[in-house]
């Protein structure tokens, strides 16, 4: 194994530490999930019941996380997501986030929640020095929200959509995936949200993963399918994307006719890991719920960071972890080979 994976980067003058794998892929991204816990079960994630949770000391506590973190960003890691599960359930996760702005060399922490309690801890989010937050949400129908989600909260979740985009958190993004047969007569509706919203509407391609019993190949739609279906309300023009954004392809949607209150605020993104793999553009790492260095979504090969940590592992040694894992990331996906699951581990873990 003789291939550096450090290389330094010269931006503004300013070299940079920065993380390449066998694939020459810049590795800039850690997601991290919080908690397997989440307070919804959607059909198409369904988290395991909870008697099978992990409990409290087998998540990485606050310490463990900023340590190792402080690690990742120090070799270059730039961007951190924040998931779950449901990140907002596990306490005090504001105090978290004061910790994680103070890491230097970290420029971006970002969190996806489904929304429910993100009214409640807006404010401390906001002081903690989070702007961009993605939003999962499947249906706009409150109804249907409680059939995908199994809870009565669709007025909760979209309150407190309009609570966080009112008060200046950009972007907010809104996650949809897309499922064929349950919410395919909305894309419609989601897309027009683009257009009286300051939001970021995201389709995103239905992939199978963990034991979810929803995934079959009928109900998945591509995303020429769902352009095609938006295509009534207007014309997609492509946006460049900025600096660290993950793998949505954006576009503004302009719309055939003007309604009064269609400004044309927000903008469409898709994420298409079947129909447009972008695997080779791929900058992530995970570290899941259970203390798992992950390079891929959707393959199961782990290192167990959290046994390093609990051994009394060094900093050496975690770094090494770290860049052992980079170097074993797998190339890509194969979903394209029709129903090839190779993901078995459930998405609430690994954090999506
Ligand atoms: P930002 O651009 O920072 O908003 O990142 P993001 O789009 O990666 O964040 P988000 O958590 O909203 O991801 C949305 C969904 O896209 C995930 O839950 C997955 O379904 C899919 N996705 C994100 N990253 C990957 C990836 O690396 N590979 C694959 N196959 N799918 C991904
Ligand atoms: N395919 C695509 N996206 C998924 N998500 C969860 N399961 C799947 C799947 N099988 C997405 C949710 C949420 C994010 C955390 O993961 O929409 O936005
Ligand atoms: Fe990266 Fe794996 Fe997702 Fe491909 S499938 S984009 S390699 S995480």
């Amino acid at each position: 194994m003789n291939k550096i994976v450090h290389k330094d980067n010269i931006q503004n003058n300013v070299s940079q530490k920065q993380l390449v794998d066998m694939f020459d892929r810049s590795i800039s991204y850690l997601r991290v999930s919080l908690t397997d816990q989440c307070n919804l079960r959607c059909l198409y994630c369904s988290p395991k019941a909870i008697k099978d949770k992990l409990s409290c000391g087998e998540l990485l506590s606050y310490e463990e996380l900023l340590r190792v973190i402080g690690l990742a960003a120090e070799l270059g890691i730039r961007k951190v997501r924040l998931t779950g599960g449901e990140p907002l359930v596990r306490k005090y996760i504001d105090n978290f986030i004061v910790g994680l702005g103070k890491i230097e060399g970290l420029e971006d922490i970002r969190l996806t929640t489904n929304g429910v309690f993100l009214g409640k801890y807006a404010e401390k989010l906001y002081q903690a020095g989070v702007r961009k937050l993605n939003i999962s949400l499947d249906t706009l129908k409150p109804e249907r929200f409680k059939e995908i989600t199994g809870a009565d909260l669709f007025d909760k979740v979209w309150a407190s959509i309009e609570k966080v985009v009112s008060m200046g958190f950009h972007p907010v993004k809104l996650n949809m995936v897309a499922l064929k047969g349950i919410n395919d007569d909305e894309l419609v509706d989601f897309a027009r949200l683009s257009l009286t919203h300051n939001v970021q509407v995201r389709y995103i391609e239905f992939m199978p993963i963990g034991k979810a019993s929803l995934w079959s190949r009928e109900r998945y739609l591509s995303t020429e399918e769902i352009q095609e279906k938006i295509s009534v309300l207007g014309e997609l023009h492509p946006v460049q994307s900025a600096h660290m954004d993950g793998p949505a392809r954006i576009f503004d949607l302009i719309p055939h006719s003007v309604r009064t209150n269609e400004k044309k605020t927000g903008r469409v993104g898709f994420i298409s890991p079947i129909s447009h793999q972008f695997c080779e553009r791929c900058n992530r790492l995970r570290l899941t719920s259970e203390g798992k260095l992950r390079s891929c979504l959707l393959s199961d090969n782990e290192t167990d960071l959290k046994a390093v940590l609990r051994a009394g592992g060094s900093d050496d040694d975690i770094r090494q972890v770290l860049i052992q894992t980079i170097l074993d990331k797998p190339k890509g996906h194969t979903l394209q080979e029709k129903d090839k699951v190779n993901c078995h581990g459930e998405m609430s873990r690994i954090g999506g």
